[in-house]
Order: C-alpha cells, then sequence, then structure tokens
C-alpha cells in the first residue's frame, strides 16, 4: 500500500447518476488467455482497463504474443504468431497478483510443451487451492513438478482427452479443462462443471476459434480435440459483478444509478433479491439499430423508492445461484433492512471477515460456523464462520477501514458512503483489480471522495 493508497470518502450523500459496466473480468481475463491457442490473430471488444487484465497481458507480451489497442476503445488485438518461452524470473515478476496464471498451463503445454506457472495471487478469501486443476492437468498427461518458486509443467507424451470429473463445479478447474481439453487428442468428458455465463462465453469464444465443444445436462461437457485454432473476434458479456455493486451502491445509499451495459438475463437471481429486499429496478433492453433509427444500448437502472428496506435470507451459490461477488456489496444494504437477515455463504469458506469493519461503523452483524437458513453446505462440519446474521437497520457511522479485497473493498466503500461523516478507506488501489474507473464514476454519481 502506497501513501496515496487512500480515499476519504464523505459519506450520507445518495448516489444519482449513470454509469457504463464494460466486458466481465471474468470472462475477458479468460478470452485473452484463449487466444494463445490460435494460429490467427484474435479481436476482442470491450476490455476494461482494470489491473487483472494489464497483468495477463504481461503474461501474454513475455511469452511473445503481440497485444496492442484497436480502433475502439476497450478493442484488443492479440496476436500469438510468435509465442515464445519466457524465463522464471520475467515470469515470476507477475507472482502473487493474480489468479489467471494458473489458466496458462494448457494453452503454453500445447504451444510450447513445458510451462511455468509462477506463485498465484487473487483475493484473501479462503485457502483456494489448485488441486483440481492439478489432478485434472496429470489425467491429460501433464508432469507437473511444485517448486518452491512456482510450478513447472511438461508434457512429453503430449495431451490426450479424459473422463473427469470435479468434486465442487470449480469455475477455474472448468476453464483449465476447457482450454487444455480443446487441442488435446481425442475427447473429454467432464462432469460436474461450472456452468457460470462467464464460462459459457469462453465456450463461445473457443467455438469461434473451431473447437468442438458440447454442453449437456446436468453440468457435463463434452470436447472434442481439435489439432489447430484459429483466431476469434468476440463481445464478452457484461460485467454482472459491477453491476451488482452499483445496484447495491444504489440500495445502500438511498439512491438510483443507471447501470449501462447490464442484461438481465445473466442477473436474475441477483433482480430477485433485490426486489425483496425492497429495492427497484427498471430493465431496457439493447436494441439494435434499424430503418435509419439509432439503436440503444441496453441497461438497468437501480434505485432505492423510499420506505424501509426488508431483512432477507440468501445463500450463495455455483450458477444459477446468487453469486458469491454479489455477496459483500449487498450486505451493506441489509444493514439498513428492518429484521434480522441471514447470508450462507457456500462457495469460500472464508468470505465473511470484512463484516468486522461493517460492525466497527455501527452494523450489528454476528457470523457462525454453522449453516444458517437453508440446506447443510461442505464447510458445515468444517470450523469456517461462513453464516452471517445482520440485525437491522443500523445507522451507520464513519470510520477508518482497511480494504482486505476486491469485493469486500468495494463494500467497505459502499459503507463508507453510505454512513455520516468522513471515513478514511486505506488500500483502494485493490478496487482497481476489477472495477474500471471507479474513482471516476464515483466522481459522476455525485460522491463526495477524494485521495489523500
Ligand atoms: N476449489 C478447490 N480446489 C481447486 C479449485 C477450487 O477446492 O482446485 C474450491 C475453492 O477453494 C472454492 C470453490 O472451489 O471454495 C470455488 O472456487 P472456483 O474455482 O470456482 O473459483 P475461482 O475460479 O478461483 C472464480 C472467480 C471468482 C469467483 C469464483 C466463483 C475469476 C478470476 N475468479 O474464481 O471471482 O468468486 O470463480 O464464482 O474468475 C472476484 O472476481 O472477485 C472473484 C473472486
Amino acid at each position: 500500500m502506497t501513501v496515496n493508497d487512500v480515499l476519504t470518502v464523505h459519506g450520507g450523500t445518495p448516489l444519482h447518476g449513470r454509469i457504463r459496466v464494460r466486458g466481465a473480468k471474468n470472462l475477458v481475463s479468460k478470452a485473452m488467455v484463449a487466444a494463445l491457442l490460435g494460429d490467427a490473430p484474435s479481436r476482442l471488444y470491450d476490455v476494461p482497463r482494470i489491473r487483472d487484465v494489464e497483468v495477463v497481458r504481461g503474461l501474454l507480451e513475455i511469452h511473445g504474443v503481440r497485444v496492442s489497442d484497436g480502433d475502439d476503445e476497450g478493442e484488443l488485438i492479440l496476436d500469438p504468431a510468435n509465442v515464445e518461452s519466457a524465463t522464471t524470473d520475467e515470469i515470476n515478476v507477475h507472482a502473487g497478483s493474480s489468479r489467471i496464471p494458473i489458466l496458462f498451463c494448457g494453452p503454453l503445454l500445447h504451444r510450447l510443451g513445458h510451462a511455468f506457472i509462477p506463485d498465484l495471487g487473487g483475493c484473501h478469501i479462503g485457502p483456494r487451492p489448485i488441486d483440481f486443476h492439478i489432478q485434472a492437468l496429470r489425467q491429460f498427461g501433464a508432469v507437473v513438478d511444485k517448486a518452491p518458486e512456482g510450478m513447472h509443467l511438461t508434457a512429453p507424451n503430449g495431451l490426450h482427452g479424459t473422463k473427469l470429473e470435479l468434486p465442487y463445479p470449480s469455475v477455474g478447474a472448468t476453464e483449465q479443462v476447457l482450454l487444455t481439453a480443446v487441442m488435446a487428442e481425442g475427447v473429454t468428458e467432464l462432469r460436474n462443471a461450472a456452468v457460470e455465463p462467464e464460462i459459457i462465453d469462453l465456450i463461445c469464444v473457443l467455438q469461434k476459434m473451431g473447437a468442438i465443444i458440447k454442453v449437456h445436462t446436468d453440468r457435463v461437457i463434452e470436447i472434442q480435440g481439435v489439432p489447430r485454432l484459429g483466431g476469434y473476434t468476440h463481445r464478452p458479456i457484461p460485467d454482472r459483478i459491477e453491476a451488482a455493486s452499483w445496484a447495491a451502491a444504489a440500495l445502500a445509499t438511498g439512491g438510483d444509478i443507471e447501470v449501462l451495459g447490464a442484461e438481465q438475463v445473466d442477473m436474475m437471481t441477483f433482480l430477485n433479491v433485490f426486489r425483496s429486499v425492497g429495492g427497484a429496478y427498471e430493465v431496457t433492453d439493447m436494441r439494435p439499430p434499424r430503418n435509419g433509427s439509432p439503436g440503444q444500448e441496453g441497461k438497468i437502472r437501480f434505485w432505492h423508492p423510499g420506505g424501509e428496506l426488508k431483512a432477507v435470507a440468501l445463500e450463495t451459490d455455483v450458477h444459477p445461484g446468487f453469486m458469491t461477488d454479489w455477496q459483500q456489496p449487498l450486505v451493506v444494504a441489509l444493514t439498513q433492512a428492518r429484521g434480522l437477515s441471514i447470508v450462507h455463504e457456500t462457495v469460500y469458506e472464508q468470505r465473511l471477515g470484512y463484516t468486522e469493519a461493517l460492525n466497527s461503523m455501527g452494523a450489528t452483524i454476528q457470523v457462525y460456523r454453522d449453516c444458517l437458513g437453508g440446506t447443510p453446505c461442505r464447510f458445515g462440519r468444517r470450523d469456517f464462520k461462513h453464516s452471517a446474521v445482520i440485525a437491522g437497520p443500523s445507522k451507520l457511522h464513519a470510520a477508518d477501514l482497511v480494504i482486505p479485497d476486491l469485493r469486500a473493498g468495494f463494500s467497505h466503500l459502499i459503507a463508507a458512503l453510505a454512513a455520516e461523516g468522513t471515513s478514511r478507506v486505506y488500500g483502494v488501489d485493490l478496487i482497481n483489480r476489477g472495477y474500471e474507473d471507479f474513482e471516476a464514476k464515483l466522481a459522476a454519481l455525485g460522491a463526495h471522495a477524494e485521495r489523500s
């Protein structure tokens, strides 16, 4: 954290206005990795200027991929014509900065026959093991050597299709399998796969490149390996996590925010909860230009309609459940709801630590080891505080806050904006990992916040 990495937030002003979300962070970064597999350039639109994108760009560039900006704002061209090995020192510059490097395994093995993956980073929201990834790569025929400085991989006999079943529908492990299986020899069958919209969009990217991927019912994905892939041109799905974060900010501050680019289809579960809490929203569908009349961008307007917010019980889950990344911003709004809300976090075992900071601002949130309010989850018999009871409404007051991770960081920011008084939020640069231009967007929404 640098001395400038502090935002002074004068809270108590409802956020009003309009901001735009671009391509989903959790698709864009993976689509960039997919470009490595092609033998022709790829073109990706609507890429947000966020740090995770910079990390992937840096990793691609040291592996010989030419990454350049296209004519459109947010357009990236990725040319993998000269893919080459990078040194461990070059790769290690990116150690600890993101979890995406783990997804370079399959593509680098296909292109170079070997790969080195640095120590991973990402948010500290639980142990975040990579055992599913390693098990899958070994089944494809990779030899994986874990060393203190990172992970070395080779594929002495090539990569071959296989039958796999994930112990849990992990997003990253599903992507690992997809990015490896598309060019492995033979057929891969993946059971208990994650089917998040970002994964389906990655499948669309790979299909554009020439892959053959069938998504069956019951989380089964079948991939027929092909010997070569080309480039793609793709416009990613919008960032539904960012859209929900601004929606929660509108509700918590009593404001009204129009989120341009947001789409209903992948936010249905969030919208149901938003309405149950007492929030209002209005969806405007995208309209293509027709007969000389200009088109219209899709958007969702989220606002607090006045009156009291209502407590809810919710459980985070894999798609189509309530996303774990929607949880932290929404909990700030739940501190303003009358009654007892229950949040059962079933995806990550340690994603409620940030509630302590909310309590220091006047919220009343208790966390429990038990599975509250819903079906028992895999953390229930273990020692993780993964259920929260939020008693509201609570008047929030200003505090000094230190940002622990990306989504919790945004929730701290919302809490500071909703609170009376002046808060100092330390470590705000972390928010740039996943929220493009968030300070400019805050200013556009009338927030009073400045770097100190
Ligand atoms: N897991 C294992 N072993 C593995 C892989 C995962 O036990 O080898 C466990 C994890 O510990 C976790 C669960 O499986 O308890 C789900 O993890 P998953 O692999 O699905 O998460 P991920 O791929 O590491 C992505 C997003 C996260 C998002 C989750 C769930 C990216 C870069 N990250 O993480 O996004 O929360 O899926 O949807 O796509 C964020 O954007 O802030 C963020 C954390």
